[in-house]
Order: structure tokens, then sequence, then C-alpha cells
């Protein structure tokens, strides 16, 4: 038992991307996106980050999107399973792709509206809210290949387009909203988070950058279109969070952490304050980036300001200003790091710190001062099935029971905190892998790396144990 309580109505539940568990990559119309030409294996890194270009699935790859967790065909069953689990929401993206197949169309494709005012009441029966985010990590592949993406301003348009066709449609049915999944991932993972292929001898950053200002001014009008089309609505950005600590406490440090933390913070402080912070416009000037801005960004960015601050965690950063440190920069994670020697890692190297994650909830709310959503948290392990058929996942449920802890400290520091929806409570296809032996879920899903499998559901320990932390507001841990 803990010694406190969760705020009433604080929204349990747990998070999935369209393209890491529908599947029917092509059916009801559906258009390709970036991620259906992600394979897995060795390519996939290069594509990802952009290096490599690949416009059609190639012959003889692996891709994990295509038919994922089949979630296409069997929501039903698996909302099920949320509802059995007591979630009083449910994170999920929708496929722009689903709707506009080539992203530039003036009218949407009906089949892909309906399916998620299928999935939408599907949750509502069980009085789940859907969150959802409007593009996690999938852009429609027309847009990459005759427009560059998001490095062309084109897009905005595109998505606006798109954004308020989805408004209109769910208006009575959805409440929570976020525009662009972990936006600060686009200068890590280019095509991941933003469409991004680069050519020989360009300058990466400058696209990165000009796409980025290209988003946010897309973020920006879908908040105005969703506080006009559905005033009760709540709309949020969404962070690939995690603290940066300095190595050490020489002043060089502490500035490059600040200076690392900074480079998410960008994002944010534009979609919550409302403009470029001071720090952009010199690092900017320091690196020669002339970003290109028409005459009523500004003003449309300073109107265009989020209600809440989503954000993910898995674990905090740490970096230093000495090269020989550096040098210790640990592989496994999108995010480098240099090894903090006080922590443990995941099998997949991510530093587990359930303490940053309350520094990050009071970093984050004394900098924006409006309510946090953690959209995202988890452990991604590989997990044993028994002679027997059960899965005892304790590991899991340590990971996640010091963090749902953190959490609850946090919100004694005063914090605000709307809700947690845990990453994966299905098994679902990992993006920066593919794997789906990277498992987060409360609900096993049998399949494995190369698509093997029945693809049935079943209950993990942690199942049982959420289910309780749900019902006990918290309380039971
Ligand atoms: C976040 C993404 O980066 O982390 C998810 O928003 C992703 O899409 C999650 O799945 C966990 O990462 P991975 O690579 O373990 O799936």
């Amino acid at each position: 038992m803990t010694n406190f309580t969760f705020p009433k109505g604080f929204l349990w539940g747990g998070a999935i991307a369209a393209n890491q568990a529908e599947g029917g990559y092509l059916e009801g119309g559906k258009g390709l996106t970036t991620v259906d030409l992600m394979p897995t294996g060795k390519k996939r890194w290069a594509i990802a980050t952009g290096s490599l270009e690949s416009f059609s699935p190639l012959e003889g790859e692996f891709y994990p999107s295509h038919e994922a967790i089949d979630f296409y065909h069997r929501y039903k069953e698996d909302i099920a399973l949320f509802a059995e689990m007591g979630f009083k929401a449910l994170r999920l993206s929708i496929s722009w792709a689903r709707i506009f197949p080539k992203g530039d169309e003036e009218q949407p494709n009906e089949a892909g509206l309906q399916f998620y005012d299928d999935v939408f009441d599907e949750c509502l029966k069980y009085g789940i809210q859907p969150v959802v985010t409007l593009v996690h990590f999938d852009v429609p592949v027309h847009l990459v290949e005759t427009y560059g993406s998001w490095r062309n301003r084109k897009l905005v348009s595109f998505f606006e387009n798109y954004a308020t066709t989805i408004f209109k449609r769910y208006k009575d049915k959805v409440k929570y909203w976020m525009t662009f999944n972990e936006i600060n991932m686009l200068l890590h993972l280019p095509f991941i988070g933003a469409g991004l292929v680069f050519k020989e001898g360009e300058n990466r950053l400058q696209i990165q950058y000009q796409a980025a200002h290209h988003q946010l001014l897309a973020s920006a009008l879908a908040v105005k279109a969703c506080h006009e089309i559905i005033p009760d609505a709540k709309i949020g950005c969404m962070l690939a969070g995690g603290a940066t600590y300095p190595y050490t406490c020489h002043p060089d440090d502490i500035f490059k952490a600040m200076e690392k933390d900074r480079e998410s913070f960008f994002f944010i402080d534009v979609q919550s304050r409302g403009e470029y912070p001071g720090y952009a416009k010199r690092f900017f000037k320091d690196n020669h980036l002339n970003i290109e801005m028409e005459a009523g960004d500004e003003e449309l960015l300073k109107t265009g300001t989020v209600d809440y601050i989503g954000f993910s965690y898995y674990g905090s950063r740490a970096t230093s200003d000495d090269p020989e440190i550096l040098k210790q920069i640990s592989s496994g994670n999108v995010f480098a790091s240099v090894e903090n020697p006080y922590l443990e890692k995941s099998e997949w190297g991510w530093p587990i710190d359930a303490k940053g994650f309350r520094i990050t909830c009071n970093q984050l709310y004394d900098r924006y001062q409006k309510p946090l959503f953690v959209v995202e948290n988890g452990l991604g392990a590989v997990d044993e099935v028994t002679p027997e058929g059960e899965i005892h996942d304790d590991y899991r449920i340590a990971y996640l029971r010091k963090h749902v802890a953190a959490m609850g400290e946090a919100i004694q520091d005063g914090v605000e905190i709307l809700g947690y929806t845990s990453w994966g409570p299905i098994d679902i296809v990992s993006a920066s892998t593919g794997e789906m032996k990277k498992r987060y879920g409360y609900i096993y899903v049998d399949k494995d790396n190369d698509g093997r499998g029945k693809m049935e559901r079943s209950r993990k320990k942690s199942f049982y144990w959420y289910k309780e932390v749900i019902a006990s507001n918290g309380e039971k841990l």
C-alpha cells in the first residue's frame, strides 16, 4: 500500500500506435506510409535516419508493420482485454494514410474514417476515453516522394486538412488529442519523425530545423482548429522526455547537460509558450541556419499553444563536456547517452531510472506550468512462456511499480498529472528495432521477430498487477 492516492478521475491506461499495432497496411484503401518501408535487420537504421532512400518495399526484406499484431481486425478482442484491466483511457494514433491515402487529396477515404469510428465506439462502450495522436511516426509515402515530406511547407496545409477532417468527424467521441508523437525525434531519426531523406552533401541540420518549423506551424494550426471545433477538448504536444544529467558537477558539464535538454525542450517551448526561445535563435546563428518564415508565422505560433504537455519517459540521459567521457556513449538507445554508473540497464541497454521520472515530471511542470500527461512509460523485455502457458514478468512489474510510485511522489511535489498510459499494454512491434521480442505488454501476443506465431493473446502476471493498481487508483502497487 502507498501512503497517497492519485487524483480522482486519473486516466490510467495504455498507449499504442497505428503503425506498430494495426497491420492491414493496404486494407480499407490505406496508402503506404513511411513505417511500411522500414524492414527489420540491417537496413532499418539507415532508413530510419534518412540515409537510405527506399520508396517501395524491397524483395527479400521483412516489414513488421504490414501485419503488426493485426489490431486492424482484432481491436474488439484487444479493447475487451484493456477493459478487463479497468482502463480509463487508451492512447492510440490515427494513420494519416488511412484517411488520406496519398496525403494531398481533398476528400477523405470513408473506409478509413469508419474504421476509427468503430474503434472509438468500442472504447466508449467500456467507458474508455480515446486519447488520440494525429501523427505517430507515419507520413504517407506519396508526400515524401512528391514533396520531400516536412521539408516542404505544403505539408502544413495537407496536415491542416487532415486534422480538421478528423476533429469534425470525431468531435463527439474524442476529447484528448496530441499533434505529433515525440516531435523531438525529428532530430534523431528524421525519417521516422518527419519522413526526411537526405541527399549526399545536403545540410541536414538546416533541413531538419526547417521541417521542424513546418511541424510547429502545423501543430499550432491543429491546436486552433481543435479548440474551434471541439471547445471542450484538450490538445497537447508530445515530447520524448527524460532529464539529461551532467556527468560531473563541473560547470562545463552542467552547461552541456542544459544544452542537451534544450535540444528537446526547443519544440515544447514553441508549442507551449508560443515563440522561439532566445537560445534557439543563437543556435541557428552559430550554426549558420536560416529558417524561412512567412509573415503571420509568429502570430500563429503564439495563438496555437497546447493545453497540456504529453511526454514519454523510459529513462534519463547523461552527458559531459569531456571528449574522453563522451567515448562512453552507450549504444542501444536512440538518445545517445553517456553510461551512468549508478543505473541498471534494460536488455536493450536503456537506463532504468525511476527517480529520473520524478525529476522529469518536476522539471517539465516547473518549466511550463501546464498539466502533464504521461503517455508512454514501460520496460521492453524478453518474455518466456512456461510449459503451462504462463508469463511471470516480475521484472516488468518491478519497473512499473517503481515508476508509478515516482509519479505519485511527483504529484505530491505539486505536479499536476492528468493520467498515465503505459507503453504497449499489449505486445506490439518495436519502433526502433522492428522486433516483436522487445515486449512491453501486460498481454502477450504469440508472434516472433520473423512473423511466425498464431497471434493469440494471453494475460501475463503484470496484467493482474496493473488491474489492481487501477482498481485501487494507485494505492496498491
Ligand atoms: C517511443 C515511441 O519512442 O518509444 C514508440 O513513441 C516506441 O513508438 C517506444 O515504441 C518504445 O521504443 P521501442 O523502440 O522499444 O519500441
